[in-house]
């Protein structure tokens, strides 16, 4: 079966925006030299599932910063919804996660990246993230969108490693599934 994968930052206090979707903290924090391996997690991702908050901070940039097909998952945007310069970039998509997996599954896609605080809390509900790397701004923001929600039943994580960088960033991987 298709693998989720997470590669996100969040701040120290567990928000990966500001409730109004800003993520200015994180930008300021983002030193360029600096290789927090983002290049290397996406080298063998075969697209990117995303949940509409995530998609609307995507698109208020100057450009698409994505070169793997993009799907968005939302019950209330349409496909006319989609600039006609990244319609060939974005499909919108309304299934639940696991009837999305399986269908990317059929495709022969191996492995998805998974993004936006409430996708990955649904992926996570449903057993369907194998791995993540969480890199940790020292900022508390106090407020904001979440990146971990409730959950059915206690979630075991294995811990891989952890890096830290010179800007302050910790990142930490963990598999999903342990003691
Ligand atoms: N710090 C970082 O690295 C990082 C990374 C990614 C995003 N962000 C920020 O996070 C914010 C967005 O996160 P978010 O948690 O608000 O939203 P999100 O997970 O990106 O999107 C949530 C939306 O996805 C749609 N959706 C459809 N099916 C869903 C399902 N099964 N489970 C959950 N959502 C589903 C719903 O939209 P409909 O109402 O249309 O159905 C829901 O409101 C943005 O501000 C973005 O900039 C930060």
């Amino acid at each position: 079966m298709v693998t989720g994968h997470v590669f996100i930052a969040t701040s120290l206090d567990g928000f990966i925006s500001t409730a109004d979707g800003g993520i200015e903290w994180l930008i300021r924090r983002d030193d360029p030299n600096e290789d927090h391996g983002y290049n290397d997690f996406i080298k063998d991702i075969d697209g990117l599932i995303m949940g509409r908050g995530t998609y609307e901070k995507a698109i208020s940039f100057e450009s698409w910063q994505y070169t793997i097909p993009v799907l968005v998952m939302s019950r209330t945007l349409k496909s006319k919804d989609i600039p006609i310069s990244l319609k060939d970039k974005i499909q919108i998509v309304d299934y639940s996660p696991i009837d999305l997996m399986r269908s990317l599954d059929a495709k022969g896609w191996r492995k998805v990246y998974v993004d936006g605080g409430q996708v990955i809390q649904s992926f996570l509900r449903d057993n369907l993230i194998a791995d993540m790397v969480i890199t940790t701004a020292p900022v508390l923001l106090g407020a904001g969108r979440s990146l971990f929600g409730a959950l059915s039943s206690e979630t075991s994580l294995t811990h891989i490693k952890t890096t830290t960088f010179p800007s302050g960033l910790v990142q930490s991987k963990y598999r999903v599934g342990g003691k």
